[in-house]
């Protein structure tokens, strides 16, 4: 039976990534059937809506969707569609693997990192009110409910994908009574998971650790805000914010989506990189329980960053077309050699010390 997956290519390079990653996933085998609308601010533009009433609908029906980048909207309508479909939907985590693809060059190779961030409260619930002029207030809102559920996703994940050890990060030092909840709900949580490492860690020095040495890492636990600096500072351990996919999840409902913007610079050339739609396309297949397909793709990507060289985006160094890419993947989807397996730490090359 095929399933069914909401598109929203969105705006900008959106379509042409979106197209790209489409074509993979329905050569991996798979059967998709693609409820595919426009969303962002073109939409807008065209219609006068940033997400028809049919997306919407869509997305509830199939429970699974698939996003491009969307513009911010200029001058009203939503802050950003990503923290509306959030919220609307409830997908209280972002989920964002962290892992080096061969032949990137990169300071950090064989990065292994997750980082689990709360999507759907602290500053992002956008409470904010001009007290007196020239003061302005913003609230941060930390519930037990949204700490609980968030702890309770990322050990869960650990114990499901045997990682060894979850860092809750946070500022309680300062925000004692915010971010100590949030430490609170977390520490409770590690009870139940008594076979993961639980550790705390304050925000600012985890970013400088970071740098120092992602290793000591694993998993990581935030609430949103240093959850979305932190997730940015470590894709650039892996090559940039091109390539790491992300993934929005609820109890209900799934969004899947590239983590870079719609890059409006090189829109319409054919010359953007879906590596990072692709890997998130990949987290999806995964969702839907197609894991073999899942590999097949991740095996078939790793392979031409490793020896099509020749078939890589020009942001890596290559001098190919984005379709020319997407035909590559394609073509080694079926090539025993690219899905045959291999060590990617061995073959992650360190080019600047
Ligand atoms: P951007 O990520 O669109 O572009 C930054 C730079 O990276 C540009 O030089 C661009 O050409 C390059 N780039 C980005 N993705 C690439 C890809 N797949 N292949 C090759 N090069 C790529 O960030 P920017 O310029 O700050 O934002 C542009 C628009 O995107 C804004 O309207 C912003 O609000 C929106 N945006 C949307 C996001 C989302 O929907 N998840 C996330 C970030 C920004």
């Amino acid at each position: 039976m095929a399933h069914q997956i909401t598109l929203f290519p969105g705006d900008g390079i959106g379509k042409e990534v979106a197209t790209a990653t489409r074509r993979v996933l329905d050569a991996s085998g798979v059967k998709i059937d693609w409820e595919e609308f426009e969303v962002g601010a073109e939409a807008f533009l065209k219609n006068k809506e940033y997400v028809p009433r049919e997306a919407y609908e869509s997305i509830e029906r199939t429970r699974v969707g698939l996003k491009g980048p969307t513009a911010t909207p200029i001058g009203g309508g939503f802050a950003s569609i990503n923290v509306a479909l959030r919220k609307k939907y409830e997908l209280f985590a972002n989920f964002r693997p962290i892992k080096n693809l061969p032949g990137i060059p990169t300071r950090y190779p064989g990065v292994d990192l997750i980082i689990v961030r709360e999507n759907t409260e602290g500053e992002y619930v956008g409470i904010e009110h001009e007290v007196v002029p020239g003061v302005v207030e913003s609230l941060k809102i930390i519930t037990e409910k949204g700490s609980t559920r968030i702890s309770k996703f990322a050990f869960q994940y650990s114990r499901d994908f045997k990682r060894k050890k979850v860092h809750a990060v946070h500022k309680a030092n300062i925000m004692k009574m915010s971010d100590g909840l949030f430490l609170a709900c977390a520490r409770k949580v590690a009870r139940d998971f008594q076979e993961i490492e639980y550790k705390e860690s304050i925000i600012d020095a985890t970013c400088m650790q970071l740098v120092m040495n992602p290793y000591q890492y694993d998993v990581l636990l935030m609430e949103n805000l240093y959850g979305d600096i932190v997730s940015d500072l470590c894709a650039a351990f892996v090559g940039g914010l091109g390539l790491v996919p992300g993934a929005n999840l609820g109890h209900e409902c799934a969004i899947f989506e590239a983590v870079h913007g719609s890059a409006p610079d090189i829109a319409g050339k054919n010359i953007a990189n879906p590596t990072a739609l692709l890997q998130s396309g990949v987290l999806m297949l995964h969702h839907i329980k197609e894991h073999a397909a899942a590999e097949r793709v991740q095996n078939a990507l790793e392979f031409v960053y490793r020896r099509k060289k020749d078939k890589l985006t020009k942001d890596v160094g290559g001098p190919a077309s984005t379709s020319e890419f997407a035909d590559a993947v394609i073509e080694s989807l079926s090539d025993p050699a690219a899905q045959a397996p291999y060590d990617p730490s061995a073959e992650t090359v360190a080019a600047t010390k």
